[in-house]
């Protein structure tokens, strides 16, 4: 049984390079993943990818591809020249998108995961959307659909990780965000629960961010997170 810090992933979401490797010197060899988002993406570009695996760390692009299957296919064999170890594209780009993704993948070591309904979405919304079936169910034919497309893993809410956990076949990489320490406001989140409560329910990878980047007490917070077991090899 080991810490769970190897399976922290931190949302670099900085609006540049500079304060994103402040945070990720500060913590130093603590953490070994960090996930690149669309902010940090747009303003740096490939440079920060380099620098973050100068630094031997794991980067997560998180740049949730989402359009016609021809076009993704194109992206990811765009992104497989990075040298990332982690990308998003949406499950409902549906199976034939992330069949392509698969594709454009071709050989890297690229582990591709689909975001099935983000986090920061409610139940309200998905009915609002037209969606009938419940979130869980939802989340789950997302997952069904992207993993026999070819996923390796799916994004979802530490509250639906658990089902999927149990109710899927096979084994499947689960990463989830809306991950907040108990004394933490949500934000914009929706579907939250505690790191704790993430990795008890599955989750193999648990994102954070503003709980970390924005925690005034770093050393604390990791100190904090360091202690939780994570209960499989
Ligand atoms: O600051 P916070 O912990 O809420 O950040 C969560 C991160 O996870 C953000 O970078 C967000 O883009 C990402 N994410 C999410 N929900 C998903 C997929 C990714 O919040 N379903």
């Amino acid at each position: 049984m080991s810490g769970i810090l190897e399976r922290v992933i931190v949302a670099l979401d900085f609006p540049d390079g500079e304060s994103a490797l402040r945070f990720v010197d500060e913590a130093g060899g603590r953490l070994t993943w960090y996930k690149v988002g669309l902010q940090l993406y747009l303003s740096e570009g490939e440079s920060i990818v380099r620098k973050l695996k100068e630094r031997g760390k794991k980067v997560f692009l998180d740049l949730k591809l989402h359009d016609i299957p021809n076009t993704v296919k194109g992206a990811v064999r765009a992104i497989s020249r990075l040298g990332v170890d982690m990308i998003t594209v949406h499950a409902t780009g549906g199976g034939d998108m992330i069949r392509a993704a698969r594709e454009g993948a071709g050989d890297a070591d690229m582990i591709i995961v689909a975001v099935t309904i983000l986090t920061s979405l409610s139940h309200e919304d998905l009915v609002s959307f037209g969606y009938s079936l419940d979130t869980v169910s939802i989340v789950k034919n997302l997952s069904e659909i992207s993993l026999t497309a070819g996923a390796d893993g799916i994004v979802c809410s530490p509250l639906e990780v658990g089902y999927l956990k149990n109710n899927l076949n096979g084994t499947f990489i689960a990463v989830t965000p809306g991950i907040r320490f108990s004394e933490d406001a949500a934000g914009d989140q929706k579907r939250v629960s505690t790191p704790e409560e993430a990795i008890a329910a599955g989750a193999d990878y648990i994102v954070m961010g503003r709980s970390l980047t924005a925690a005034g007490n770093l050393r604390e917070r990791l100190d904090q997170l360091g202690s939780i077991p994570f209960p499989r090899p």
